[in-house]
């Protein structure tokens, strides 16, 4: 069964706090979202592989630790994972990053591809996979057999605001991939949106409402 991680440091609480408010504009709303993806990505990648180099230091030799490999890719699902993406890369700057375009059907509710263009060698790599809204689960669920069929085995979800109903879909269709969400809310409406959520994070980052 896959975990299912509440990231809820209260500095992300609190920046999250403010991006719900409808008073907060594209700008702050683009800031706050790279700053908690930042903070986020420290969690996801608490448990990385470490390998030993020997190193010199002004007082002397030393064994230290690093990072084993450089082999992590961040695929944000279009439009609002891309949010997500400039923060993981302030922790990661040599992830390679992939792109999964969906929209959903506004009638259906279906998640619809459009796009998918992903480094050469992702199934050599942690993909975490970044979408701040886990609604239905209908997104992420195809962006993860998306990226299964390209031979991906080790695959993490980076979520902002999820739903009950999202969580369950994920962990039904890929128990083997973990979620990591800063918030778990109600429920979803009847148009599928999050509530109390904090409405379309598409249009709230790219300033299209
Ligand atoms: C939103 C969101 C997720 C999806 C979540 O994208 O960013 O990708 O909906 O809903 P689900 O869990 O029910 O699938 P949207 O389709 O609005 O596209 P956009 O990011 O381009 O605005
Ligand atoms: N997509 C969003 O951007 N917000 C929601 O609440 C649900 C789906």
């Amino acid at each position: 069964m896959s975990k299912l991680h509440l990231i809820d440091h209260p500095m992300i609480q609190h920046k999250l706090t403010i991006m719900r408010s409808k008073e907060t504009g594209s700008k702050d709303f683009r800031e706050l979202l790279n700053e908690i993806s930042l903070l986020m990505g420290y969690e996801i990648t608490r448990d990385v592989p470490l390998d030993e180099v020997e190193i010199e230091t002004p007082m002397g030799a030393m064994v230290a630790h690093r990072v084993k490999g450089r082999k992590l890719a961040i695929v944000p699902i279009l439009r609002a994972g891309l949010g997500m993406v400039d923060g993981l890369l302030t922790l990661v700057p040599v992830a390679k990053v992939g792109h999964i375009g969906l929209y959903r059907n506004e009638e259906t509710h279906e998640p619809v591809v459009y796009y998918c263009k992903l480094p050469f060698d992702i199934q050599d790599r942690l993909v975490i996979l970044t979408d701040p809204m886990l609604a239905t689960g209908g997104s992420a669920s195809d962006a993860i057999s998306m990226l299964k069929e390209k031979g991906c085995t080790n695959i993490r979800l980076m979520c902002l605001v999820s739903a009950p109903e999202g969580i369950k879909k994920v962990q039904t269709d890929h128990p083997d991939v973990d979620i990591y969400t800063a918030a778990i809310d109600d429920h979803l409406n009847q148009d599928a949106y999050i509530v109390p959520g904090l409405g379309d994070a598409g249009d709230r980052i790219f300033g299209t409402k």
